[in-house]
Parts: C-alpha cells; sequence; structure tokens
C-alpha cells in the first residue's frame, strides 16, 4: 500500500489522532512498539489563523515519529484554505482533514462530522487544502451524519475522484458518536464499492490483536487505525503484528515493562511540556497503563500525588516491594522537525485536577469526545 511516496508493508496499522492523546511523547512510544504511521490530535484552523500558542504546539513533529500526518479540522473553507501553508510549513508527510469529531461545538460550526450534512462543502474543504497543500492529503470522517444519510460510498468515490492520498473511515455515524458496535459492514461496502486504488483505512473498535485481525479479515482494509486500544497500550502494535503473523498472541507486556514505559513517558512529558506541566499532564494515562492490576487503583492514587518527576519515579518504581531492580530509562526527544509558528513550547498552566481522556477537558478544547475505555458492549 502506498500513500503518496510513502510505502507500507502489508497489513499496516495506523495510531488514530487523538485529543490530548496523540502527543509526541505518546507517539514516540507508538513508534517503537510498531505504529506504521501516525497522526497528530486535531488542530484548529482558526487556531492557528488567531496564532494560539496551543494550536500552533500541536504542529510540533519530530523525525523520530515519520512517516506522521498533521490533522486539521475547520468549518470554513477560507479559514482551512489559509491555515493549510502553517500545517504544511510545519513538514508532515500528509495533511489529514478531520470530517468526523462530532462533537456539538465542532459540528454547528459545520466542522468535524458537520460537513456530512453538506456534502459540496466537505468537497470544497478538501479541494482547499489540496491546493494549498504541497504534500498528500488524506482525509478521516464517518458514515454519515445518521442513518438516513450514510453517503459514505459515494463520498470515498468523490474523494478518489479528487485525489485524496487515503481514506480513513470511523464506521459509526455521526448520530452514534461512540454508542453501539462500529459497523465493519459499511468498511467492507466501501472497500468493495467506493474506493479503486485510493488506500483504505479501517476504523472503530479494532481494539485488541484479535480484533484487529478480524477487521483485516473481514473488511479487505488496506489498513486498520487504533485509538482506544492503544491508551495505555502501546505494545498493540507490535503484539498485533506478531499475532497476524504467527497466529499466536504474545503475552501482554508484565508488570516491569509497563513501569519501564510509563517511566519513559513521563520523562518524555517533562521533557516536551516542562516538569511540572509534564508531571501534571501524566496523571491522566495512568489508570489506562494499570488497568487491570491487582492495586491499581492504589498506585493510581499515590501516583496524583508527587508533584516532581522524581517524586513520581520513587513511588512508581518502589510500589511492588518485590520488583526487580530496572534500569531507568534516559529518555530524550529527538531533534524536532520544523515548528514554525511555536513562540513558546510550553503549554500553558494545566489545573491540578487533569480529566481523563475524551472527558470534559477534550471537549473545553473542541475536542472529539469519546469514552477512554470501549464501552462494555464491545470490550
Ligand atoms: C480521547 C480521544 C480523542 C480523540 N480525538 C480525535 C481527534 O483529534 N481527531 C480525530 O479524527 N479523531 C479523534 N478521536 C477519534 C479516534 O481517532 C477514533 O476515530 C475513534 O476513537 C474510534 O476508534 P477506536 O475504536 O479504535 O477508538 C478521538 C478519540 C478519543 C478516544
Amino acid at each position: 500500500m502506498q500513500i503518496g511516496h510513502l510505502d507500507f508493508d502489508d497489513r499496516p496499522l495506523f495510531l488514530a489522532p487523538m485529543e490530548d492523546v496523540s502527543d509526541p511523547p505518546f507517539r514516540i512510544l507508538c513508534k517503537r512498539y510498531g505504529a506504521d504511521m501516525m497522526y497528530t490530535e486535531f488542530v484548529s484552523s482558526a487556531g492557528l489563523l488567531r496564532e494560539q500558542e496551543h494550536e500552533h504546539q500541536k504542529l510540533e513533529i519530530f523525525d523520530e515519529e515519520r512517516p506522521i500526518g498533521i490533522q486539521v479540522w475547520g468549518g470554513g473553507i477560507d479559514e482551512v484554505r489559509n491555515a493549510t501553508p502553517m500545517v504544511d510549513a510545519a513538514g508532515p508527510d500528509v495533511i489529514d482533514i478531520n470530517f468526523g469529531c462530532p462533537v456539538h461545538k465542532i459540528v454547528q460550526k459545520d466542522g468535524g462530522a458537520g460537513v456530512l450534512r453538506n456534502l459540496d462543502k466537505m468537497k470544497r474543504i478538501t479541494a482547499a487544502v489540496m491546493e494549498e497543500a504541497t504534500r498528500p492529503v488524506t482525509v478521516k470522517t464517518r458514515l454519515g451524519w445518521d442513518d438516513d444519510s450514510i453517503h459514505i460510498v459515494d463520498v470515498a468515490k468523490m474523494f478518489e475522484d479528487m485525489g485524496v492520498a487515503a481514506l480513513t473511515v470511523h464506521a459509526r455515524t455521526r448520530e452514534q458518536k461512540y454508542k453501539g458496535d462500529a459497523r465493519w459492514e459499511w468498511l467492507r461496502k466501501i472497500k468493495q464499492e467506493g474506493v479503486r486504488d485510493m488506500p483504505f483505512i479501517g476504523n472503530g473498535d479494532a481494539l485488541d490483536p484479535e480484533a484487529i485481525e478480524a477487521m483485516f479479515e473481514e473488511t479487505g482494509v488496506d489498513g486498520v487505525m487504533m485509538g482506544r486500544g492503544a491508551l495505555g497500550n502501546p505494545w498493540i502494535f507490535n503484539r498485533a503484528k506478531k499475532y497476524m503473523e504467527t497466529g499466536e498472541l504474545p503475552p501482554p507486556p508484565d508488570w516491569e515493562e509497563r513501569v519501564q514505559v510509563v517511566a519513559e513517558h513521563l520523562s518524555l512529558k517533562c521533557e516536551w511540556l516542562g516538569e511540572r506541566n509534564g508531571v501534571l499532564e501524566m496523571r491522566k494515562n495512568y489508570s489506562s497503563y494499570f488497568k487491570g492490576f491487582r492495586n491499581a487503583s492504589t498506585l493510581r492514587h499515590k501516583l496524583m500525588q508527587p508533584e516532581t518527576k522524581n517524586g513520581v519515579l520513587e513511588v512508581l518504581l518502589n510500589f511492588k516491594p518485590d520488583a526487580p531492580d530496572i534500569q531507568l530509562p534516559s529518555a530524550s526527544l529527538p531533534e524536532q522537525t520544523a515548528n514554525p509558528g511555536a513562540v513558546d513550547t510550553k503549554k500553558p498552566d494545566v489545573p491540578d485536577t487533569l480529566p481523563s481522556p475524551g472527558g470534559d477537558g477534550a471537549e473545553a478544547d473542541g475536542g472529539e469526545t469519546a469514552p477512554a475505555d470501549p464501552p462494555p458492549s464491545i470490550a
């Protein structure tokens, strides 16, 4: 499979754009554990044009992460057109357009999934980005606005005719948000009837290695994109690859490996955001990393207390008295590829109590609000 100039092996695996999750520290870990391509969280065109520091910070990408796409959203054609050169100048391998976010304050501006009610505008926004971009443009969307307006097969044809470099579809409607099962039968239909040569990536409920293989098998998609399945679980990419190669499911990482990766994640966060913000921002990740382990809630509680990196590491490494000695990672961020717009790479102060990914905090910025954990029906 090929996206623009990028060649992929068979059955490539993609890290989904996830607001407040898919930042450089997390992406670097996912890359190390086998993600073939990743996307930034979505960046607001309007925010870029208003020179908002927080939006410009999302354009930061590093060579170690390549190939990487920067995802952009906006409800106005000119707004997205005018912001595209800023995204382009950040040097991503592709620019992705978000036509899938279901959050009210986004869709009411015709952003995200809002344009699923206005396919002509969807086409014009895409054309505007393609005119301004000097690199391939990809699109991520949903099946349709609601069950009465699922035009995704024709939409896929439209994108292919326009020269879109790859299409990702989250197999739910906007009305569904994250409810119910993802409807993979539509992915199969799009692959069979909607696309000819344009790479087509399936998304929605590919939450573990078995489900990832099942999505490839049942739908024929060219690639699979993972969102919630990667939360606190960057190993999922290599585990899924091994499973698809051998039919055997590698054991999930043990306690020591988790601790090692959490320590590394923390170090990367602190390097990227500064120690205080890094420590605070990292708090929202602990529950997903240690989910299912005995005493996990006690550990999580303890990890919320320290305000320094060393304080957190002390709790982390001493939690299990019989844990073998592990080597602390000397994580460091690689040289930055490009960051033309950002004035200061530190995020503004974050509150002490952080929302979990996909919670109210995500929505406050207009992000795509989703349950961080799969709902019981799809767990
Ligand atoms: C916390 C969170 C934030 C998200 N932010 C974005 C985003 O910025 N852009 C986007 O296109 N989708 C976003 N999504 C949707 C995911 O990319 C993906 O389409 C969705 O989670 C379904 O895939 P999954 O079942 O593998 O999680 C977000 C999802 C979550 C859980």
